[in-house]
Order: C-alpha cells, then sequence, then structure tokens
C-alpha cells in the first residue's frame, strides 16, 4: 500500500513524501453513546484506517488531495481558518487550525490521504484523519504534543470546528488502539487497560449496513443534550457531573425528578449501559461469551427503544444474527442512524454467517450489506520515513 501511495504522491506533486502515517478505524464492542455521558466503553481499533503522505513545501500553502474524493484544496498558510462546506479536507483543516490557535506556527504542508474505511460506515474514518494528520504534523514539527493531547485536539476539532459534540472515544480508540485488544476507557477520568480480546472459536464480523446516513450529526447533538437535560433534572437531588456517575438502582430510586418520558428513556439507557459494559468486561476476562453475546444484544435493544438511534437495517442484522446458532452476539456499533452492526460469530460458520446475513438483508431493505472479518489492530503511527535531509528527523 505505502509503495502505492508513493507512487500517487510523486504523480500529484512532482516530488517524493517525506513520511507516511497510518491511522486506523475503531469498532466499539460495547458501551454505546455513554462517553459524553462519562462512562465505560469498550473500543478497539481495526486494520483499515487513513494512510497519509506529507511533505513541506516552500509555497506558503496547504495542499489537501485525497485518493478518495475528487475534492481537493489549495489555501495560503494564514492565521485561522473555518469551516467550508462539508467536504473531507475540514478535517487536516481544522486540526491545523488548532495548532495554530496552540501557537505552534505551521507551515506549508503538501498532504495526500488514502481510505480504506468504507465512507459513511461509523468507523471513525473522521477521528482517523483528524489523528493522523495531528499525529503527523506534531512528528514533522516536533511540536512537543503527547499521544493524549492529540486525542484532545482532534476531539476539540469535532465539536468546535466540525460542529458535532461527540465524546472521546472514537479518538482515543485510533490513536490508543493495540493489536488483538480492546480498550477499557473510563471516559470520565480517560483511564484505560487494554484488555485481550480473546475469541476463542469466535471472530468480529463487520456488517455495513450501507445505508446513507443523512440526519446522523443533527440527531447526535440532539441525544447529547438530551442528557445533559436529564443531569439537570438528576441533579437536584445527586451530587453528581456525569449520568454514569450512578448505577441502574440509583437511577430507579431518583427517577421521579424527570418528568419527561423521552428524557427518562435516554438516561435510563445510558445509565444500564454503562453497567452492562462493567458485566462485558467480566465475561470477557472470563472467557464467557455467551454472556457477552447476550450484553450485546442487550445493548442494541436499548439502542432501539430507549436512546432510538437504530433504525430498520441496524436492527435486521441484529435481528438475522438472533436466528443464527452461530452468533453468539450482535449490535449496533457507533452513533447509529445507519453505519455498522458488529458480530461475534463461530470462525469455521463466517461464510455461511455472511452469506445468509447478506440474503436476510437484502430481502428485508432492498440492497445488500456488506460483511467484513475485521483484525483488531495498532493505533496511530509512523509508517516510513523517507526523508533524508536535515530539515526533518529521519526515522525508520
Ligand atoms: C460517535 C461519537 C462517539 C460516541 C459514539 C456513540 O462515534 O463520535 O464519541 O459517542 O458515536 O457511542
Amino acid at each position: 500500500m505505502k509503495y502505492f501511495l508513493e507512487q500517487e504522491f510523486n504523480k500529484l506533486y512532482n516530488k517524493d513524501a517525506h513520511n507516511a502515517y497510518f491511522s486506523p478505524g475503531r469498532v466499539n464492542l460495547i458501551g454505546e453513546h455513554i462517553d459524553y455521558n462519562g462512562g465505560l466503553v469498550m473500543p478497539c481499533a481495526i486494520t483499515f484506517g487513513t494512510y497519509l503522505l506529507v511533505s513541506p513545501n516552500n509555497d506558503n500553502v496547504f495542499r489537501f488531495k485525497s485518493l478518495n474524493f475528487e475534492d481537493a484544496l489549495e489555501i495560503p498558510v494564514q492565521a485561522d481558518y473555518v469551516k467550508t462546506g462539508e467536504s473531507w479536507f475540514n478535517y487536516p483543516l481544522g486540526v491545523i487550525e488548532q495548532f495554530l490557535k496552540d501557537g505552534h506556527p505551521v507551515k506549508g504542508y503538501d498532504f495526500l490521504f488514502y481510505g480504506d474505511i468504507p465512507i459513511g460506515s461509523g468507523l471513525s474514518s473522521s477521528a482517523s484523519i483528524e489523528v493522523v494528520t495531528g499525529f503527523a504534523l506534531n512528528d514533522l514539527m516536533d511540536s512537543g504534543y503527547s499521544k493524549l493531547d492529540l486525542v484532545k485536539l482532534a476531539k476539540s476539532v469535532e465539536n468546535n470546528f466540525i460542529g458535532v459534540n461527540c465524546g472521546i472515544m472514537d479518538q482515543f480508540a485510533v490513536a490508543f488502539g493495540e493489536k488483538n485488544k480492546a480498550l477499557m476507557l473510563n471516559c470520565d477520568t480517560l483511564d484505560y487497560k487494554a484488555v485481550d480480546t480473546n475469541l476463542g472459536d469466535y471472530i468480529l464480523a463487520i456488517i455495513n449496513t450501507n445505508k446513507p446516513r443523512k440526519l446522523a450529526e443533527s440527531k447526535y447533538n440532539e441525544r447529547v443534550q438530551e442528557c445533559q437535560a436529564a443531569l439537570t433534572a438528576l441533579q437536584q437531588e445527586l451530587d453528581i457531573q456525569y449520568l454514569c456517575d450512578i448505577d441502574a438502582a440509583t437511577f430507579e430510586q431518583h427517577k421521579h425528578l424527570i418528568t419527561d418520558a423521552i428524557i427518562y428513556k435516554r438516561a435510563k439507557h445510558v445509565i444500564e449501559e454503562n453497567d452492562r459494559v462493567k458485566l462485558a468486561a467480566v465475561a470477557l476476562s472470563s472467557n464467557n461469551l455467551a454472556e457477552f453475546g447476550r450484553l450485546m444484544y442487550a445493548s442494541h435493544d436499548s439502542l432501539r427503544d430507549l436512546y432510538e438511534v437504530s433504525g430498520k437495517e441496524l436492527d435486521t442484522i441484529a435481528e438475522y444474527s438472533k436466528t443464527d446458532a452461530n452468533v453468539a452476539g450482535a449490535r449496533m456499533t457507533g452513533a447509529g442512524f445507519g453505519g455498522c452492526g458488529i458480530a461475534l460469530v463461530k470462525e469455521s460458520a463466517f461464510d455461511d454467517f455472511s452469506e445468509k446475513m447478506i440474503d436476510y438483508y437484502t430481502h428485508k431493505i432492498g440492497y445488500a450489506p456488506s460483511v467484513y472479518s475485521s483484525l483488531i489492530g495498532n493505533g496511530v503511527g509512523l509508517l516510513a520515513a523517507f526523508a533524508t535531509d536535515d530539515t526533518l528527523k529521519g526515522k525508520g
């Protein structure tokens, strides 16, 4: 891949790239829509992701090109930037804007991006592109950010430049992911543990609904506000900072504080989902995949009925999975409203699962999903340093 991209870089820019970087996408095993409520989540980095080849230029401009999209941007180096339209290059531009805001002058660079995360699949292509850009600039300019600083910077781009009030899970997962490990991340303290994803006879399947995601961003922000409303109501009696500061039993005792039925459902999902993650961690560490799978289905049902971020496409994935004896559990993953589902499938039955899932889904929805068997990979990193001059640190 790297060699193909080197050639492409050379064709587009008439020179060699200095460095190549890679940042993965992610799936979340369980703990959905609770990162912005101070909850526990269990994401893993996947082996699909975003490649970035980059080289400085002397033209005082940033050039953003991608092999995935037609649109490209060339923009002078200036004091600040605003988001323009909905183009993909807003993500790297937002990262540069944050570097500038933090007082790190950025010189001109030529960037070439290539991603193999299916577009619009909810596997965090945006976090992946933000984190790879931040990581590359930090590396090239010795800006002194830690990996955690870069995660926070990328989240802030998403919140303030792009306008999605997301939590920190995606950026954290794509930066800190480890091969064959899930991250048990506490989104309040940002403490985390990389735990073995020992799935025994099972593998993780990713099922892309291939549904174009439309209202996702505005609905997402609406859910964030609804959680805030629930928190404010509970704070009348409880000294808490986040919804996930209480468990389901405490919530039961104080639920009268929430008078709006919709807000009540949102809070119930969040608090019970957080409890489920704790149980899932125990199940995973004791190789109890049947229990882990049960919790996945329960998570899906709650996202469908209480949090209302699923939809008939994602529901169909969970629905088929329940009928297949080779599946331990399945659920939607990520923000929802389309995107992907995941399922724990017996490795020996993966092809059969894939075929039957495609048939069932196509019959019900009218078009086919894509089914992948996923590998859990590493977080962001340098792939290669091609530069031989002194203007950049040589690494290899
Ligand atoms: C999106 C957001 C994350 C998280 C998930 C839902 O992926 O970017 O911060 O909230 O949705 O769990």
